[in-house]
């Protein structure tokens, strides 16, 4: 089912905030492309005003009292596009950060990145590795972002390091546990995602978080990622509020 009707009542943060908000909320920024096509730009215009979106989501976001907001900014796969919307994307990163870094770290925001940054080209690490060091003592929201990231990648290595962890003695056989094998993920020390938002009408994973969603709600809308308002979230919020979640009892 779609969702994302904000035509009336209009909600606020107050209103949310009256009920329990999400722990850590994972957003698959989807529809920049279409966003852009539907104007006649390049698509990576689309990416850009993406970028824009993510600066007023994390504001939401924080102000909200939610303690991680996970975005897929650039997934395994996307390697397969043009050569030069992939390094406009490799480039969002340093602008977003040139440009927001200072914001970030005045709104007590920790940034984290989690997927293959060794692939990345220098100026994406750097710029990624500086925001993580300047934001690393702010303790409120966590701003999580998925770079270069593929869910079955991330569980194949936890895999192997569990093996190699067992052979080694490290780690006995009857220690693993769903509890120890989160802690070989990127999300370690994560909780798990509450809420999973897709933008753009699409309703599929794309490799994105496959263990760690395992409870989470899903919450689908059919609104391009550069259209997607303050008003969405805090919807998004409210339908999850509403929604009761048994985790697997009665
Ligand atoms: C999917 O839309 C979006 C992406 C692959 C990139 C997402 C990146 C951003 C929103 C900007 C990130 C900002 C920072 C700060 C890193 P699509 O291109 O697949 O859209 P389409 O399905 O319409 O083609």
């Amino acid at each position: 089912m779609f969702q994302g009707d904000t035509t009336n009542n209009e909600l606020t943060v107050h209103d949310i905030k009256q009920q329990p908000v999400p722990n850590h909320v994972a957003i698959i920024m989807d529809g920049n492309g279409r966003w852009a096509q539907k104007r006649a730009l390049p698509r990576i215009a689309g990416h850009h005003e993406g970028m824009k979106v993510v600066r007023k989501i994390t504001k939401l976001a924080n102000s909200l009292g939610i303690k991680v907001l996970t975005l897929y900014a650039f997934s395994t796969e996307n390697w397969k596009r043009p050569k030069t919307e992939v390094d406009f994307l490799m480039k969002l990163p340093v602008e977003y950060l040139n440009t927001y870094l200072p914001e970030l770290i005045e709104e007590n925001v920790q940034v984290r990145v989690m997927g293959n940054l060794d692939a990345l080209p220098a100026h994406t690490i750097q710029a990624v590795e500086q925001a993580i060091i300047k934001t690393s003592m702010n303790d409120g929201l966590t701003l999580n972002f998925a770079l270069n990231y593929g869910s079955r990648d991330e569980i194949l290595n936890a895999v192997k390091h569990i093996a190699n962890d067992v052979r080694e003695g490290i780690l006995q056989d009857e220690q693993i546990n769903e509890e120890s094998f989160s802690s070989y993920l990127m999300t370690k020390n994560i909780p798990d995602p509450d809420l999973l938002i897709r933008t753009s009408g699409e309703i599929r994973l794309s490799n994105f978080l496959l263990w760690q969603l395992a409870y989470a709600e899903f919450w689908f809308t059919d609104v391009y990622w550069p259209d997607f308002r303050e008003q969405h979230l805090l919807q998004a919020i409210d339908d999850f509020q509403k929604r009761g979640r048994r985790f697997g009892g009665v």
